[in-house]
């Protein structure tokens, strides 16, 4: 079963169809990648399948680990995130004036069971995750490189390394679907080549299924086991990297357009 799936969606800004008929799947443990030009869509279906809009037509459908396919068209935000889907956004969203562990540890609220009430009723239970949450927090950060800068502002981190706190932000709230807008942008090449080796670690380490925006055609090319692309809101193409590369509608439509 689809660990996600969308059926028709459509969503439109006033006259503008940002977004038509929509219809991916991603199975567990695939890199699927969403590529197109600037405009054509992708934030727009990501804020779609993350609640963050809710389409103007369609549905979204989400396997939550049970085998059971759920409709998650037009849910919370936050009620989707607690089902297991993460995301990183196309312009960084860090805590700024916080450090490079505490954005870790923010993130954990999300899956905090127990709020401030139950914490003062049961405070050595609160104890315990808050420390069990510095424990994992710690662990992510080693695992996205970030460890040594713990207590570092957010912000006097290289660019780069922000894109890779905000993947550990994501991480944090234990998602099983990792949705991530365009992971590379800004970076040289050489964070660029780590990058693509840090998303395939997640894969492979946490078992994670991945749904990629991303403009760097290597980084894509190299991880995805499947593509969409989208033009002016449209499906133009879909299949393997190697497919997708020979579409002549995919070079038409990148034709005259930057890749970056
Ligand atoms: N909140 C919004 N209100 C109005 N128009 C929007 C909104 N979000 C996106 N759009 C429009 O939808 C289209 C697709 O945008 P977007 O999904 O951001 O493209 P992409 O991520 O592929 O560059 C664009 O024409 C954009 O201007
Ligand atoms: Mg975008």
């Amino acid at each position: 079963m689809s660990v996600l799936s969308t059926e028709n969606g459509v969503m439109r800004f006033g006259g503008v169809l940002a977004v038509d008929n929509l219809n991916i799947h991603v199975e567990e443990n695939e890199i699927v990648a969403i590529i197109g030009p600037n405009g054509a869509g992708k934030t727009t279906a990501f804020n779609m399948i993350t609640g963050v809009y809710r389409p103007t037509e369609g549905r979204v459908f989400l396997d939550c680990g049970n085998g059971e396919k759920q409709d998650i068209t037009g849910r919370r935000p936050d009620l989707i995130a607690a089902m297991g889907v993460a995301r990183t956004f196309q312009n960084i969203r860090l805590f700024k004036e916080q450090s490079v562990l505490d954005n870790v540890l923010l993130a954990n609220h999300v899956r905090l069971k127990n709020g401030f009430f139950s914490a003062m009723a049961h405070w050595p239970y609160y104890y315990k995750s808050e420390r069990e949450m510095r424990r994992r927090s710690f662990e992510l950060l080693e695992r996205v490189g970030l460890v040594e800068s713990a207590n570092e502002m957010a912000t006097s981190l290289p660019y780069g390394l922000q894109r890779r706190l905000e993947i550990a932000r994501a991480l944090a709230t234990q998602p099983r679907l990792l949705l991530l807008d365009e992971p590379a942008a800004g970076m040289n090449p050489k964070e660029t080549e780590d990058l693509t080796q840090f998303v395939a670690e997640l894969r492979k380490d946490l078992g994670l299924t991945i749904l990629l925006i991303e403009h760097h055609m290597q980084i894509v090319m190299d991880i995805s086991d499947r593509i969409y692309v989208l033009d002016y809101g449209k499906t133009i193409a879909e299949g393997t990297p190697k497919k997708v590369q020979d579409d002549p509608a995919v070079i038409a439509a990148y034709l005259g357009v930057d890749e970056e």
